[in-house]
């Protein structure tokens, strides 16, 4: 079986099927595979592809479940020790968020508590990045993403800011919350049966691009959230940990929109050159 691929004129192609040949057969051997759980195995991938549209990926949420897409990113994004690290995208960035000032709010109707995100961007030798584009998605209060609501304005909890000349960016986001991701389908039976719950840890996620750097696909984590140590897509890194400040009503640094308490997090991220 695995010479069958030896004629493969792409060498690439070559070693990715025989490679994969070998640990599916090792993988049936190792656990001695029945027939059952053979056809078991083969429902599954269907029920994968009969859910699987433009709206949902059940295969991509297979593969951040099993960790692989941590795994295809450590491997394929090594960055300069210096740089903020990257992590999952998941299936809830839609392109083309509005562009908007520096300052402006993300909610488009209320959320939750006001959060106030502002930092730097740099490069890894501390130079200012100004023009950098921060594109930004967040879930509110209700645990959804605007692109899981049939109803409510398409850009809530979206947009795309670009820094300052001397690196600086800031925005209203709302402090995230914890939420499930999909698991009425067969990514959620096999958790269910496992034993496996399907929350992630509250975060704000975004991906930061300029010109001579690599683009940064990352998520500011809550540090008091819950499921840290148990994300169910195992995207969480300690350096993407940042703290949400509790602020009065009466701060004098209290952004213009905001009534009442609100956050703030300082967030600086660092870019590796291409
Ligand atoms: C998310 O953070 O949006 C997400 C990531 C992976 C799977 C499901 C959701
Ligand atoms: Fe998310």
């Amino acid at each position: 079986m695995i010479a069958s691929f030896e004629g493969s004129e792409d060498e690439r192609l070559r070693t990715l099927a025989q490679s994969l040949a070998r640990h599916l057969h090792a993988f049936a051997t190792e656990v001695g595979l029945t027939q059952r759980e053979w056809e078991n195995g083969i429902r599954i991938l269907t029920e994968t592809g009969e859910i699987t549209d433009e709206r949902r990926q059940e295969f991509i949420l297979w593969s951040d479940t099993l960790g692989l897409s941590m795994l295809v990113d450590a491997l394929a994004n090594p960055l300069p020790v210096a740089a903020t690290e990257s992590t999952v995208l998941g299936p809830f960035y839609v392109p083309g968020a509005p562009q908007r000032p520096f300052g402006a709010s993300i909610a488009e109707e209320s959320a939750g508590t006001p959060a106030w995100v502002h930092g730097l961007v740099l490069g890894v030798d501390g130079e200012p990045i100004g023009g950098a584009e921060l594109d930004v998605w967040q879930n509110g209060e209700d645990r959804l993403y605007a692109v899981q609501r049939a109803e409510g304005p398409e850009d809530h909890l979206r947009g795309r800011f670009t820094t300052r000349g001397d690196g600086s960016y800031a925005f209203l986001a709302v402090r995230p919350v914890p939420y499930t991701i999909p698991a009425d389908g067969p990514v959620g039976k096999m958790l269910g049966a496992t034993g496996r719950h399907p929350w992630r840890p509250a975060h704000v996620h975004m991906i930061v691009r300029a010109s001579g750097y690599r683009t940064l696909t990352t998520h500011i984590f809550d540090r008091e959230s819950e499921y840290l140590d148990s994300d169910a897509v195992f995207a969480v890194k300690p350096s993407l940990l940042r703290d949400f400040v509790r602020r009065d009503a009466d701060d004098p640094e209290r952004p213009e929109s905001v009534d009442g308490e609100w956050f703030s997090v300082e967030n600086t991220i660092v870019l590796a050159p291409l």
